[in-house]
Parts: C-alpha cells; sequence; structure tokens
C-alpha cells in the first residue's frame, strides 16, 4: 500500500480508504456482515487505514457494524473518521448526543477524523449559529476526537468561507472524480482546500459506481490509449495522479472490488498519467455529460421515502436506460416494479429533496421518470428537470 501525508496529521493514510457506505448486504439489504468483516480484515491486512462511516449509513447500522469489525485491531492500523449528522442538529446539546451515540455504536472512547456532515450553506450556517466550532475545540481538548474536517457538496465559494472560517481543520472531503472536475467544489476547491493544508479525502471516486461502466463513447475513446486500464483503474489514477489528493474512499460492496481497488492502488502515483491521458480524460467527461441524464448518485441519502418511493432505483433505471442505449428494458424494469414505488406514487412531499447532496428537485424528477418510463414519454435532454 501507499501512503500519503493527510494535512496537519501526524499519520500518513493509505491513498485507498474503505468508504462503509455501500458494504455488501445480504437479499433482506442487512449488511452482509461476515462478508463485509472479512473485507475489513482484508484491506487492513493490504494496508488500508482509513475507515469512513457516517450516522446514517445503512440506516445507522455502518457504525455499528465498523465498530464490531475493527475489535481486536489497533489504532495503529486502523483510523476512523464519522461525522456529526449536521442536517439533524437543532440545538447545541444534540452534537453532543449524536458523538456519545457514536462513539458507543463504534465501541471506543475516540473518533480519529470528526467530520461535519455533508456541509452546504444552509447546513454550515445553522451550525455556526449553535457555536459548532467552539464545540469541536473542546471535544478535542477533551480527547474524544483527534482531529476535525467537514464532508461538502456545494459551491465553491461556500468551501472557501468555511475553510477560512477555522484553522483548526485537518480534514476536507468532497465529491470529486473525472466527471466531476467542475461539478460542485471541483477542482478549484480540491486545490484552495489543499492550499490551505487540509487532507483531502475523496468521496464518490467512481460517482457511485456509474463510471464502473461508462457508455460505449467513452470506452472508445480509451481504445487509443497506450496503457489498458479498466474504466474503474482510469477513474481511480486519474485521482491519484494529483497531488492535492491523500485519500481516495471507495465504497466497495464485494471482495472483488476491493482486490481491484487495491491493486490500483499499488499502480497510483502523483504523476501516474500522461499529458495526453489527461487530456483524454476531459474528453471523456465532456462524452458522459453529454449523455448523463441526472446527477444522482445512488448515494440514497434521500430514502427512506416516507411514501416507499424507490428513488435512487428509478434513477438509475432510467440513468442506464439512456446512457446504455436500452430505454426498453428501462421501460420494462419499470413496469416490474410495485405501484407504490413508481414515481407515480410521488406526493412531493419534499422530504428527500432537503436530504439530496446533488441538490436535485427529486419530486419533479420522480413524475419525470414515471412520464418517460412509465407513459412512454419522448426523452429529451432539454425537457429535464
Ligand atoms: N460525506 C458525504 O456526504 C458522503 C457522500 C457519499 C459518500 N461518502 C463516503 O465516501 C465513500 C465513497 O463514496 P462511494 O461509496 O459513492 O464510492 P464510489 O467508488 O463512487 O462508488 C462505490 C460503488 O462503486 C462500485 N465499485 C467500486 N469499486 C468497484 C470495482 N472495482 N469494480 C466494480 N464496481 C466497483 C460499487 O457499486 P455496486 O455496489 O453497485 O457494485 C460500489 O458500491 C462512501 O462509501 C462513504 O464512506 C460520503
Amino acid at each position: 500500500m501507499q501512503y500519503r501525508p493527510f494535512g496537519p496529521l501526524e499519520w500518513p493514510v493509505s491513498a485507498l480508504g474503505f468508504g462503509c457506505m455501500r458494504l455488501p448486504t445480504t437479499d433482506t439489504g442487512a449488511i452482509d456482515e461476515p462478508v463485509a468483516t472479512a473485507m475489513v480484515h482484508e484491506a487492513i491486512d493490504r494496508g488500508v487505514n482509513y475507515f469512513d462511516t457516517a450516522w446514517p449509513y445503512h440506516g445507522g447500522e455502518s457504525e455499528r457494524f465498523l465498530g464490531r469489525a475493527l475489535q481486536g485491531v489497533s489504532n495503529d492500523r486502523a483510523k476512523v473518521a464519522t461525522k456529526l449528522p449536521s442536517w439533524a442538529v437543532q440545538e447545541p446539546e444534540d452534537m453532543e448526543r449524536y458523538l456519545t451515540e457514536q462513539l458507543a455504536r463504534l465501541q471506543r472512547e475516540h473518533i480519529d477524523v470528526y467530520l461535519l456532515h455533508n456541509l452546504n450553506r444552509d447546513t454550515w450556517r445553522q451550525l455556526v449559529r449553535l457555536d459548532v466550532l467552539a464545540w469541536l475545540d473542546r471535544v478535542v481538548a477533551d480527547g474524544r476526537v483527534g482531529a476535525v474536517g467537514f464532508s461538502f457538496h456545494a459551491g465553491f465559494e461556500v468551501l472557501q468561507e468555511i475553510v477560512d472560517a477555522y484553522d483548526r481543520w485537518s480534514v476536507c472531503q468532497i465529491q470529486y472524480n473525472y466527471v466531476d472536475e467542475f461539478y460542485n467544489a471541483g477542482t478549484r476547491g480540491l486545490q484552495y482546500a489543499a492550499s490551505k493544508g487540509l487532507g483531502i479525502a475523496i468521496m464518490e471516486p467512481l460517482l457511485g459506481g456509474r463510471l464502473v461502466d461508462p457508455p460505449a463513447s467513452v470506452r472508445a475513446l480509451w481504445e487509443r490509449a497506450a496503457n489498458r486500464r479498466s474504466p474503474v483503474e482510469w477513474a481511480l489514477q486519474w485521482l491519484w495522479d494529483k497531488p492535492e489528493v491523500s485519500v481516495v474512499l471507495s465504497g466497495m460492496s464485494a471482495p472483488e472490488q476491493l482486490r481491484e481497488n487495491l491493486a490500483c492502488a499499488e499502480r497510483s502515483a502523483i504523476g501516474v498519467l500522461s499529458d495526453e491521458e489527461r487530456e483524454l480524460m476531459a474528453e471523456a467527461r465532456d462524452r458522459y455529460l453529454a449523455i448523463c441524464p441526472t446527477r444522482c448518485t445512488g448515494c440514497k441519502y434521500c430514502e427512506p421515502c416516507p411514501n416507499g418511493v424507490a428513488i435512487a432505483m428509478l434513477m438509475k433505471a432510467l440513468n442506464q436506460g439512456i446512457m446504455g442505449d436500452d430505454l426498453g428494458g428501462a421501460r420494462r424494469q419499470y413496469a416490474r416494479m410495485a405501484e407504490g414505488e413508481r414515481g407515480s406514487a410521488c406526493v412531493a412531499c419534499g422530504v428527500c429533496e432537503e436530504q439530496c447532496p446533488q441538490g436535485m428537485p427529486v419530486s419533479e424528477w420522480m413524475a419525470y421518470i414515471h412520464q418517460v418510463l412509465g407513459e412512454g414519454r419522448n426523452y429529451d435532454p432539454a425537457e429535464r428537470p
């Protein structure tokens, strides 16, 4: 495993980090604990030393799972990051309550990196009003937290405001991949946070898995490259190529994915891509975005829908139907879904929209997806919500 400096932290972080939001699951949707535990141990044995979880992942079970999986593993070998659910904090006492519960779930007295989760302009300003920075000072001083940071899903100006507001940030976690080069914080945000000395953790490096199987127009580009790489490896090396990137967090739902990503990490290096390959990746981004219908990465922060609509599944069906040039297949999949899960069951209550890190007008999308997949409306990019 290769290691990289991690901002001001005294320990280097493994180039590949383990994201615990998309763990292997059983048929019932529960974490497949034997498989997931074996993956965590295999990752540690291969040098992965950073595990990222959060309060809501896997319906609250991810932190508990990680707590059990890391029993008996020394802190030198496995650092844990988890996050304050910023959207749920209404009063100062809530911060203390969540941290206490998270320490219990993780069965630890110390969390190595504690992030303010999913910051955007609103969540950030609300937390500032509740004096979150003074609270962070206290939890570091009393030893319950080793270092603090934030995960982020908004534009560059907000990132800059947050970075500049506090001189004790250690880690900035952003959604970043070759398709999202100019989206949210983008490269500008990456470089800004790194220039201020923060360690950078990358989330959604494969756009939630969507870059695993890119459209034919993107694959065709890579045929021209001298180096043969899988779509996963192109995406991951694009990140490790950059000196600002500390750790690439990968959600891995099967042991084979872990092994492939470990192998990619072994081959990684700053400057691993040639100038020609960087240009190819820029063209890959443009080709991908030209046909990509929705921004949904399937993170499921929007779920569970109070009305039972299968939001992420519907977004995925449309994305795959359009990008895989198989709208017929997507329509057949839609027809097989239970009526209560379909876009037509959306009552536009807006609960999902408060949670969507991509800021998508989910209710409008549900109505639109129903028209395209359920009623045969023509898909026209110009008419998307
Ligand atoms: N703080 C936040 O707001 C936030 C938001 C999102 C994520 N995160 C964190 O960042 C981590 C990484 O983000 P992510 O989970 O979205 O990562 P990602 O790498 O973009 O997507 C993970 C998905 O990619 C697929 N995949 C990964 N490696 C693969 C391989 N070698 N071959 C084939 N498919 C592969 C799997 O899809 P399938 O399961 O479909 O096979 C996996 O579930 C998360 O796990 C979480 O810890 C944080």
